[in-house]
């Protein structure tokens, strides 16, 4: 029988041919919501995710599936622990997207220091004068401090290496570079003008970024956070923005995604917001694509992935 794989959302062309191509079933559903993935995805052999929280229960209404692709590279949302149990791959696209997430992220660093959105903004409110009371800020000269020294985060450091800024970083796995000194984690927040967080959501790094954090960081420092919302206490961040402990945050992950506009983020006048778009480009989300597909071919036609983040015996 033609084996099926199932996609919640659809996906670049690319990637989809490289299914059929291969001789399976291409099944394009008709969103996340976890009843939608098990009525859609009962036959599945394999699915192509993103975000959205896949656990055991969801796993047990597709009897036949071999592989979760996350469309992507953070996989916190997935039970890997549950999936291994299964006998199931799970599998993600880590060298598809670490150059867009790192434009993004230096893109979100600009804009913040130059008041872009605001500024923006208030030129279509009819408010020409709103720069007078907002000046921006220069980027050089400055201290940028990287949470987290993974493929994302030295992709940051090479963008900014043109703009005159003095980087450190922390990782306990990483070495100093010939432009990127390893720090301990306090040097980050005490002397970084910009804090910039691409850390996984771990159990080590969920909720490390509060009160005592952003207490230790400049008044005029901003924190930049691509990574996750749930590393960062996020009712803290609201506080200390609120006070004025730190200048200001450009966000793109949230602790709850879509963002509620009712969230107490919505309508500060020092943030940045954006809804998860650090990897959303035209070019990344086929290279996404492609190597998703690609490892689900492999899996479904027996043999190994090559980026499954479990192993199977
Ligand atoms: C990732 O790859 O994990 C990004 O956050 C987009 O999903």
């Amino acid at each position: 029988m033609t084996k099926q794989v199932y996609l919640p959302d659809d996906i670049p062309a690319v990637g989809k041919k490289i299914l059929t191509d291969a001789g399976f079933e291409v099944v394009v559903g008709s969103g996340r919501e976890r009843d939608k993935m098990k009525k859609e995805g009962a036959q599945a052999s394999a699915i192509l995710i993103g975000t959205q929280p896949f656990d055991g229960d969801v796993m047990d209404s597709m009897a036949n599936l071999q592989v979760i692709a996350r469309n992507g590279v953070g996989y916190d949302a997935v039970d890997v622990a549950a999936a291994t149990k299964r006998g199931i791959y799970v599998v993600n696209t880590p060298k598809a997207l670490s150059g867009s997430v790192a434009e993004t992220a230096v893109s979100e660093l600009l804009a913040i220091s130059k008041n872009l959105y605001q500024n923006a903004a208030a030129i279509h409110a009819d408010n020409w004068n709103y720069r007078k009371s907002h000046p921006g800020r220069d980027i050089a000269g400055k201290t940028v401090g990287i949470l987290g020294f993974g493929r994302i985060g030295q992709q940051v450091a090479k963008k900014l290496s043109g703009f005159d800024v003095k980087i450190i970083a922390y990782d306990p796995f990483a070495k100093s570079t010939d432009s990127v000194n390893i720090v301990d984690r306090e040097t980050i927040f005490k002397t970084a003008d910009y804090v910039m967080v691409h850390l996984p959501a771990i159990p080590e790094t969920i909720h490390t970024i509060g009160t005592a954090e952003f207490k230790m960081m400049k008044n005029d420092a901003y924190l930049i956070n691509m990574a996750r919302g749930v590393i960062i206490v996020e009712s803290e961040l609201v506080t200390a923005l609120k006070n004025g402990d730190i200048g200001g945050a450009a966000l793109d992950v949230f602790e709850e995604e879509p963002l509620p506009v009712t969230n107490p983020l919505v309508g500060l006048d020092n943030v940045l917001l954006t809804p998860h778009i650090a990897s959303n480009t035209i070019e990344t989300k086929a290279r996404m694509a492609i190597d998703a597909t690609h490892d689900i071919v492999r899996v479904l036609q027996g043999e190994k992935p090559e980026s499954a983040v479990n192993q199977l015996d």
